[in-house]
């Protein structure tokens, strides 16, 4: 092994950020070796081979620019402890399902465990980062459980939370808006710090980097996904409104977002909200909230997963309606099941929500997408009825009554939609749960259109 490294870095976690975030800083550091453990060995032989287990455009050149140089992927939890110097703890921290908190707080005891193994396994100091999202107060239970043995050696713990989007990592890890390091304000807990900051001196900028107390820091990370989530809610809530007015929510989106206080991210209507981090996040903050007797501002954050909930109802309802109050023996085509476009994930997807509805109409239903078929099956697994998984959108259209789409690929926009009415059952039906193509265009091929927050445009 190269000893001349200047420091020893692992990660605890290989999934979508553990993997992503560690591959950036091997990339960047090469005088750091970085290694990234998991207790799931298919995932580190996925980590090592050409068949990544998460795609995420980019991602491949950089793990293979540092792979067997000074990125190590393996599943010896123990012997990384011991021979790191920054441990990075990126375990999973999904919303808990049973007990005190069920449905709603934060289930940790894959990060406890992961305090617990580091305590055991360590020989020297150590500096901690919490690079999962936790609740507020996580790394004082983190500290403590590390001071429990009376060991002698010195954990200092940091928030260091990521705010990669998945489809973007690479490119939101390389330049990123910010990057937060919380710290205990003490002697060790500063120069714990100003080691993390120079890690990520190497390619962001000194300005950029910002650091504060450690409970701002873990409290930032819930409250920048509630305030992104909350965009997406409120211009939800709009398009309901904007589809009984004959507003249209994209020019409503447009002229708000043009103020440059409300700014013109993050307003784009759709089927609702996915991915792992909104809901869990916020039903988090909607706890710890609860837990501190805030009844008022936990009510006003749960709204916000209320409104994504409707969302998707509203979405499967106003295709009933639209299909004469019936969707029995249709076939249905789904164009596209992750949660966004430019990833293979479909963890809380609202393609799930949507298949299950129409399952439970009866309906038949032909599922597509480029990446998520494999994720796709599993999750319906255990679903009853008619489902086939059709990766070619064209095939996938043919005999069906309808199609929705509910992932923004770019490449919905580009598929020859007369070839597509012309192979399909009449009258034929789009809903648009993404406001990706050009609705009118579409229209005029013979289709009934369904967008969000526009009026529909119908042949009848
Ligand atoms: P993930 O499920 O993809 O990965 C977590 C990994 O940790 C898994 O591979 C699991 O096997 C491993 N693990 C669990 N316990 C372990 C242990 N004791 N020892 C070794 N490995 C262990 O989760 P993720 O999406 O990477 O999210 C990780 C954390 O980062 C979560 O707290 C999440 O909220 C946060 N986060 C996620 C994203 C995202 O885009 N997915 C973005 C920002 C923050
Ligand atoms: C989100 C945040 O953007 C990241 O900053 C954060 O680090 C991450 O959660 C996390 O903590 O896990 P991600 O969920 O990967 O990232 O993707 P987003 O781009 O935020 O999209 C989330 C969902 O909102 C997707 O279903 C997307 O389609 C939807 N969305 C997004 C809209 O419906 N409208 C929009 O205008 C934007």
């Amino acid at each position: 092994m190269n000893e001349s490294f200047k420091k020893k870095i692992l990660c605890i976690g290989a999934g979508y950020v553990g993997g992503p975030t560690m591959a950036m800083i091997a990339h960047k550091c090469p005088q750091y070796k970085v290694t990234v453990v998991d207790i799931n060995p298919d995932r580190i032989n996925e980590w090592n081979s050409e068949n990544l287990p998460i795609y995420e455009p980019g991602l491949y050149e950089i793990v293979k620019s540092s792979r067997g140089k000074n990125l190590f992927f393996h599943t010896d939890v123990k012997k990384g402890i011991q021979e790191s110097d920054i441990i990075f703890v990126s375990v999973n921290t999904p919303t808990k399902t049973f007990g005190v908190g069920a449905g709603m707080a934060a289930d940790l005891q894959y990060w406890e465990k992961t305090a617990r193994q580091i305590l055991e396994c360590s020989q020297s100091p150590k500096i901690i980062v919490e690079k999962s999202t936790l609740p507020v107060k996580t790394a004082l239970a983190m500290e403590r459980i590390l001071s429990s043995a009376d060991s002698g050696i010195h954990f200092e713990v940091l928030s260091n939370p990521e705010f990669l989007a998945e489809g973007t990592a690479v490119k939101d890890l390389e330049n990123p808006d910010r990057v937060l390091i919380g710290s205990s304000l003490t002697e060790s807990g500063l120069k714990a710090r100003d080691e993390l900051v120079e890690i990520y001196e190497n390619w962001v900028p000194r300005k950029q980097i910002i650091t504060s107390n450690i409970w701002s820091s873990e409290l930032s990370k819930l409250v920048a996904n509630a305030f992104l989530a909350q965009r997406i809610s409120s211009i939800n809530a709009i398009s309901d409104l904007c589809e009984k007015t004959d507003a249209d929510v994209s020019e409503v989106a447009n002229a708000i977002g043009m103020d440059s206080r409300i700014g013109d991210r993050f307003l784009k209507a759709s089927v609702g909200f996915g991915g792992s981090c909104f809901k869990k996040d916020i039903l988090n903050l909607v706890y710890l909230c609860r837990n501190y007797g805030l009844t008022e501002v936990a009510d006003y954050w749960e709204s916000v997963v209320r409104i994504n909930e409707y969302q998707k109802k509203r979405f499967v309802l106003n295709m009933l309606k639209a299909m004469f109050n019936t969707l029995a023996d249709k076939k249905i085509c789904l164009l596209g099941f992750a949660f966004k476009a430019d990833t293979g994930d479909t963890r809380e997807t609202p393609a799930l929500y949507i298949a299950n509805k129409l399952l439970e109409e009866n309906a038949k239903l032909v599922i597509s997408d480029p990446k998520a078929l494999k994720n796709a099956k599993k999750d319906l697994k255990e679903a009853k009825g008619d489902i086939s998984y059709v990766e070619d959108p064209y095939q996938a259209a043919k005999g069906c009554h309808a199609i929705a789409i509910l992932t923004e690929w770019a490449l919905y926009t580009e598929l020859d939609y007369r070839k597509i009415y012309d192979s399909m059952e009449k009258p034929a039906f789009l809903f648009d749960g993404r406001n990706i193509v050009s609705h009118q265009e579409i229209y005029e091929i013979g289709f009934n259109v369904y967008p969000i927050g526009k009026p529909a445009l119908k042949h009848f």
